[in-house]
């Protein structure tokens, strides 16, 4: 094979694509990783989950100290924020793991070209970068991810008007923050600002905020988040944008009555949209869908056989883990092994504090269905772990088959709860009912335990709630 012959060209290197290229390589393929950005990790680790979740982390301990820091007998004097200083700590943490990722990838054999891919025929991309390069390959995939969704009356300029780009990288805390949209980035984003000791206000168009979560859930949420100092105004459509002198003002409709809210900065997190531009699709015939995703069957392949694709650009939820999954099946597909991906068990986090989790089908969904279940709850009030965390606001939602006592989904909301979701994501993974989790020893004191009584829960069986 030449030089720029492969098995597999993988097309964008977010977790979707490099982790795709790591395990065609580990199959045995010579395979090459194109990426037009000068690092790896793609948006989720560059300017996405890694840099908002370490922003997170500070400004949680920050928030922690002080409103609770005395409380628990911990004498700080004035707990003050540096905000150039928490930057610095996330522009580390990003860097150290973008070069992990680099020594990895190229450690496992995947040959790394810089530059943007385009597809000039079904078996070739051309990358363009600082020189332009031909690449040929047996199989491609495409993994280049997703942009952020504009609206046309709000023009992003990066200063007033931002997208999660910029809101991870703030120099000064903005004393008036308005969020558009109330899912994944704005709740996460808002908080952070929140924090620091912005008067944040989150418009969401929907009746409620975290909309695919649970009614119980995203309420529940709604209802700490507000005691927590963050503002919402739901069913409430952002139209467009005043000025007034030097004053931004968003300009909402709520029930046909017009809302201002004046705003130092306004963050527009009204979802993302799959990324598929100077691919060169429609010149080698890759169909897409009505919403622009690329089409795949059930083995990620596309209209062109040989060509498949993986993560944001194709259909199901925009998430890492699922792109990653995704990318680990197409690699075993090419590899000519069964490589698989359960979409019913995808869990699904925004990374609050506390945080609100679902894996599998929810309450809502299954009364949508008309499917039997029996539902076991238990408030995180009642778990001891919990208590002594200072962590006791939210509850963990077991949804049970009423035929067979299957788990068909699990809903939580509670601190860290994305760690503790894992045991029963496995649960369903393999098919358990409650009555298994039930009879599964968790750790005590542990909040995992929860997730036990909720189970015993679907049962009218809960050993520490009433
Ligand atoms: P999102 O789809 O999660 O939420 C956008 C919200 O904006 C929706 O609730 C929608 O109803 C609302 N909205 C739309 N137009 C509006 C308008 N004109 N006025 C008011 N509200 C409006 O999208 P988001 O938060 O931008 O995140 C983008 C993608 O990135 C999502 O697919 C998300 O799953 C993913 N992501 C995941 C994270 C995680 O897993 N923790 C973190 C951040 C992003």
């Amino acid at each position: 094979m030449s030089e720029n012959q492969f098995d597999v060209i993988v097309v964008g290197a977010g977790p979707g694509g490099y982790v795709s290229a790591i395990r065609a390589a580990q199959l045995g393929l010579k395979t090459a990783l194109v990426e037009k950005r000068k690092t790896l990790g793609g948006t989720c680790l560059n300017i996405g989950c890694i840099p908002s979740k370490a922003l997170l982390h500070s400004t949680e301990i920050f928030h922690f100290l002080q409103e609770k820091g005395a409380e628990h007998g911990i004498k700080t004097g004035s707990v003050k924020i540096d905000v150039p200083a928490l930057m610095k700590k996330k522009d580390a943490v990003v860097s150290n793991l973008v070069k992990g990722v680099g020594t990895l990838v190229s450690k496992k054999g995947v040959t790394v070209f810089n530059g943007s891919g385009r597809l000039n025929d079904t078996h070739t991309v051309e990358v363009d970068g600082d020189k332009k390069t031909t690449l040929t390959a047996k199989n491609i995939i495409l993994a280049t991810g997703s942009a952020v969704i504009e609206i046309p009356s709000l023009k992003i300029d990066g200063k007033t008007i931002v997208t999660s780009d910029h809101a991870i990288a703030f120099d000064s805390v903005p004393k008036k923050l308005v969020v558009v949209g109330g899912g994944a980035i704005g709740l996460e984003l808002g908080a952070v600002w929140a924090r620091l000791g912005s008067d944040v206000t989150i418009i969401e168009f929907l009746p409620r905020i975290a909309p695919t979560f649970d009614t119980d859930i995203s309420r529940t949420a709604e209802r700490i988040f507000k005691k927590q100092g963050l503002k919402f105004e739901t069913g409430t459509k952002v139209t467009g944008l005043k000025k007034q002198k030097s004053k931004t003002i968003v300009v909402a409709d709520k029930d046909g009555t017009e809302k201002q809210f004046e705003a130092d900065k306004v963050l527009v997190a009204v979802g993302r949209r799959p990324y598929t531009e100077g691919l060169g699709l429609e010149e080698v015939g890759v169909e897409l869908d009505e919403r622009n995703r690329i089409k795949t069957d059930e083995y990620l392949r596309t209209s062109i056989k040989n060509i498949y694709a993986v993560g944001d650009i194709i259909a199901g939820p925009m998430l890492a883990h699922k792109a990653e999954e995704e990318g680990v099946a197409a690699a075993e597909i090419i590899a000519g092994k069964p490589g698989h991906v359960n979409y019913d068990v995808i869990p699904n986090v925004i990374y609050t504090d506390p945080e609100i989790v679902s894996a599998g089908m929810g309450e809502d969904e299954a009364k949508e269905k008309k499917i039997k279940i029996t539902i076991g709850k238990f408030p995180l009030s009642a778990n001891g772990r919990a208590l002594a965390m200072d962590a006791t606001e939210g509850m963990v939602k077991v949804i049970a088959s009423a035929e067979n006592d299957r788990v068909l989904g699990v809903q939580i909301i509670g601190r860290n709860a994305s760690e503790f979701v894992a045991g029963a994501v496995a649960h369903m993974e393999y098919g358990g009912s409650a009555e298994d989790i039930a009879r599964t020893v968790h750790a005590h004191p542990t909040v995992s335990e929860s997730v036990k009584e909720a189970a015993l829960a679907v049962d009218k069986r809960a050993l520490h709630s009433l």
